[in-house]
């Protein structure tokens, strides 16, 4: 279980003075994945067109490359702009599943400033209900730090 607090002084730290939008995603892939033993696959979707996200930044096996909005959990976070907690990824319709062995996932948006969808953070587990509104909380307020959307 991650120690939220010292994860989040320790990405504050990595990340201070950098503005990239790339090398935050990966310094924080790096960190969130090896800060927890639930975290299977952990990294960033970029928005690059309109209702389109490509892979970005990630730890893990490899990922699809490219989801519409209109597809799976990634989508949903996308075009809801709400976190998605999935606890069973076989009982969400139109889960894209990249790994067999993932059983449950969490997705945030990722907001840069003026409030724009930068991305958004996908972290799947081969833990079944692996994730909560804890992590739901502490994650969102590690990118809202690191990558100044309000
Ligand atoms: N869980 C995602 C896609 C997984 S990956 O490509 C790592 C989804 O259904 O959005």
């Amino acid at each position: 279980m991650s120690d939220y607090d010292d994860l989040a002084a320790r990405i504050r730290a990595l990340c201070h003075g950098e503005t990239d939008e790339v090398a935050l995603m990966a310094t924080v892939a790096c960190e969130l994945h090896h800060s927890d033993d639930r975290f299977d696959w952990t990294g960033f979707y970029r928005v690059v067109g309109p209702d389109l996200l490509k892979i970005g930044p990630y730890q893990g096996g490899h990922g699809c490359l490219v989801i519409p909005f209109s597809r799976g959990v990634c989508g949903a976070a996308a075009r809801t702009r709400q976190v998605q907690i999935v606890p069973d990824v076989e009982a969400f319709p139109g889960h894209i599943a990249c790994s067999s062995s993932t059983r449950s996932e969490i997705v945030l948006p990722v907001l840069g400033q003026d409030g724009r969808l930068i991305g958004v953070l996908d972290i799947d587990s081969d833990r079944p209900d692996a994730f909560d509104a804890r992590d739901a909380a502490a994650l969102g307020a590690i990118l809202e730090e690191v990558f100044g959307g309000t």
